[in-house]
């Protein structure tokens, strides 16, 4: 069955529903608060780097299932469901600042048919389906949990073929309507109580940065021991309760997620009365990870006055986004110890910190740099010509801070070569 959408916020999550439910056949209008911003998504350019995004925009855009309209107001007065997918950053006390949904409630209130569904898709604290509700003011319309789990990079796929779709209601018909919407899709769908649905995306989050200051800790340890991290953790994932996804180890953590939520379940438990003590040693090996890549630079050149090269500025491969990234947050300490840092991404072209170029060639990067770090995993960096390289450093010293390169290979060509948890 066709249903009309309205989402409201065109950013990374909010496009991605928006153009996805049109996908799935249904009429959908997106709505942003910023006029340049419709512009160009009218006209069916996006501005984000996703896989299969702006072709699915301009499907839509085509057969008439995908509009784009100035102000929130204006995009909800027919429809059946309204998404909201505002902004939820991070506040100074590490809590999600809800002044974008707040805001936005308010500003649709009056213009709801009565019977129309509003769904929270941005992550939000326990307990803001509530806070939605006294938002907007009106019995008539139900409120209802739909987190989103979409890895930037493969967002379109993880909507379109996702490993769950949660939903949380206190009422069972509207979550029946939700459920509805993704008829296309195939996947298990869970309806559970809305503390439940906005619980469970921050502790899949929690969860996963778990498991990757855990890789990063198990690094340290087969630092120290002598160990090889990557036959670790060969060895670990094959047993099935483990799994191999999600143990590469890095530079740590970082993106747009991560950080603010694992931030924010500490700060949602501590005011619900438990010290998610757990919680607060991810968030702390994770910082020291960035610092132990800062120490193996300097283990091997003295940076203060120097260049260093960083290939990688994006937070993860296949993404132009910056947001936390473990990259900007090493260039910023070197940065602080008197380094210039060079950097190249083959989807971020500039970038406004000082200390730090961004050029277009990874090769010029690398000219008269003391060291070369290499801090995202995108594959391009496998396969440059390292003798050129080489060359035009000041010296020859790689830090692989995502155990991409060959380091037989460059041994040979006399570089000094240092990963993360294998020597
Ligand atoms: C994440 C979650 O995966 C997604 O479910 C959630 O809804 C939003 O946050 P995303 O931010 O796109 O998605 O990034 P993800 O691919 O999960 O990577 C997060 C960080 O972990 C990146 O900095 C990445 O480089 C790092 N990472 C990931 C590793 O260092 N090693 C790994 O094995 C995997």
């Amino acid at each position: 069955m066709t249903s009309t959408i309205a989402v409201v916020g065109t950013g990374y999550v909010g496009l991605t529903t928006g153009a996805c439910f049109s996908k799935l056949g249904h009429d959908v209008i997106c709505a942003d608060i910023v006029p340049e911003k419709i512009d160009s998504l009218k006209r069916g350019e996006i501005p984000i780097h996703e896989a299969g995004l702006e072709e699915i925009v301009r499907e839509g855009i085509d057969s008439g299932k995908l509009t784009f309209v100035l102000g929130a107001e204006n995009a909800v007065s027919n429809a059946d469901f309204v998404y909201l997918c505002v902004p939820t950053p991070q506040g100074a006390d590490g809590s999600a600042d809800l002044t974008y949904l707040q805001a936005a409630a308010r500003q649709i209130s009056a213009k709801l048919q009565p019977g129309t569904i509003v769904v929270n898709k941005s992550t939000v604290p326990v307990g803001s389906t509530h806070l939605v509700e006294r938002a907007l003011g009106r019995s008539d319309i139900p409120v209802v949990s739909n987190p989103e789990f979409l890895r930037e990079g493969t967002a379109v796929d993880d909507f379109l073929n996702p490993d769950r779709v949660v939903i949380g209601s206190d009422d069972q018909a509207a979550a029946g309507r939700v459920a509805a919407l993704y008829l296309g899709v195939r996947a298990p769908i869970m309806v559970t109580d809305p503390a439940s649905a906005e619980t469970c995306k921050y502790a899949a989050n929690a969860f996963l940065a778990t498991k990757l200051s855990f890789t990063n800790a198990i690094a340290a340890v087969c630092e120290a021991v002598g160990a090889d991290v990557n036959d670790v953790l060969l060895g670990m994932g094959y047993d099935h309760r483990i799994g191999h996804e999600f143990l590469r180890p890095g530079p740590g953590w970082g993106g747009s997620c991560f950080p603010k939520d694992a931030k924010a379940i500490i700060s949602i438990a501590e005011d619900a009365g438990y010290d998610f003590s757990l919680m607060r040693g991810v968030v702390a090996v994770n910082e020291e990870q960035f610092e132990r890549i800062v120490r193996k630079v300097e283990s091997v050149a003295d940076i203060d006055g120097a260049t260093v090269a960083m290939l990688g500025l994006a937070f993860k491969a296949g993404t132009d986004d910056v947001r936390e990234s473990p990259s900007l947050e090493i260039a910023r300490r070197l940065i602080a110890k008197g380094a210039t840092v060079c950097g190249y991404d083959p989807a971020v072209k500039s970038l406004n910190m000082e200390g730090l170029e961004v050029v277009d060639d990874a090769y010029a990067a690398c000219e008269g740099a003391v060291a070369l770090v290499v801090a995202t995993e995108w594959d391009d960096f496998k396969w440059l010509d390292l003798d050129k390289i080489g060359d035009s450093m000041a010296a020859r010293n790689v830090v692989d801070a995502r155990n991409l390169l060959d380091r037989g290979a460059l041994r040979r060509r006399g570089f000094t070569y240092q990963g993360v948890g294998r020597s």
